[in-house]
């Protein structure tokens, strides 16, 4: 049996004060009824203060990015050595808005998942489509695109030390939640692939869901067969949201 993994992607949200209030209600909270993993992704400045104030929670940290490159003249970039120095478990790896707003490739993004992967990180491979993909039909063959070019550069058993998450891109910070089936059916879809490659692999990884999860939404999410989880933005940043899809599980 997987365990349910809950990420808080928070992206560029926070501040010291508000963070101190959040990750100690977070913390607060995880005793009550909470049997999920949780994991914590701040902006890489708040990092140690995250570190800082989870340090022996059980609630596990990570980077929202990171470079592919291990050091050197990459102004502005952060290591996977540098995450592991603040004790992070995981990173976000090619998030949409990583994808669309700062245009890393399909190469490019594994690449990270490679550097990530060797570093002893756990990546979180973001997959997903844009609402005209869906609307043509390309859904799958987008999946299918950003998942091999991922398995073609770390390999398959590689894939089995990650977490994949799909966050079909219309459903990001929308309110528009893919329906419990329509997100079934691409992660089944995922394991089929993975499964093609690698039985035990596609039986291990974790699949995500992300895409406007709320407390009343996730559970009949988590409660699909292929939904390991989920990868949470908006609903991340508030202590109360949070653990009530901590709880959904
Ligand atoms: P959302 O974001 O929950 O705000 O839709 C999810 C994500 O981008 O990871």
């Amino acid at each position: 049996m997987r365990q349910t993994l809950v990420a808080g992607n928070w992206k560029m949200n926070g501040s010291r004060e508000g963070n101190r209030h959040l990750l100690d209600a977070i913390k607060a909270g995880m005793d009550d009824g909470v049997s999920a993993e949780v994991v914590v992704c701040p902006p890489a400045i708040y990092i140690p203060q995250t570190a800082r104030r989870l340090d022996g929670s059980g609630i596990s940290w990570g980077g929202q990015d990171l470079s592919q490159h291990e050091s050197g003249a990459y102004t502005g970039e952060i290591s996977a050595a540098m995450l592991l120095d603040y004790q992070c478990k995981y990173v976000i790896i090619g998030h949409s808005e990583r994808r669309s707003l700062h245009a890393e490739t399909d190469a490019q993004v594994a690449e990270k998942f490679l550097a990530a992967q060797k570093a002893g990180l756990t990546p979180i491979l973001c997959v997903g489509e844009l609402l005209e993909e869906r609307e043509a039909g390309e859904t799958e063959a987008v999946v299918a695109r950003q998942l091999d070019a991922v398995i073609a550069a770390a390999g398959i058993q590689a894939v089995a030390g990650g977490v994949i998450a799909y966050e079909p891109v219309w459903a990001i910070g929308t309110g528009k939640t893919a329906s419990p089936q329509q997100a079934q059916d691409v992660h089944a879809f995922i394991r089929q692939r993975l499964a093609a490659q690698d039985a035990n692999v596609a039986e291990k990884v974790q699949i995500l869901y992300g895409g406007s999860v709320k407390p009343d939404n996730a559970a009949e999410l988590f409660a699909m067969t292929d939904i390991d989880g989920g990868l949470i933005g908006g609903a991340s940043l508030d202590a109360e949201s949070f653990l009530a899809i901590c709880r959904a599980v």
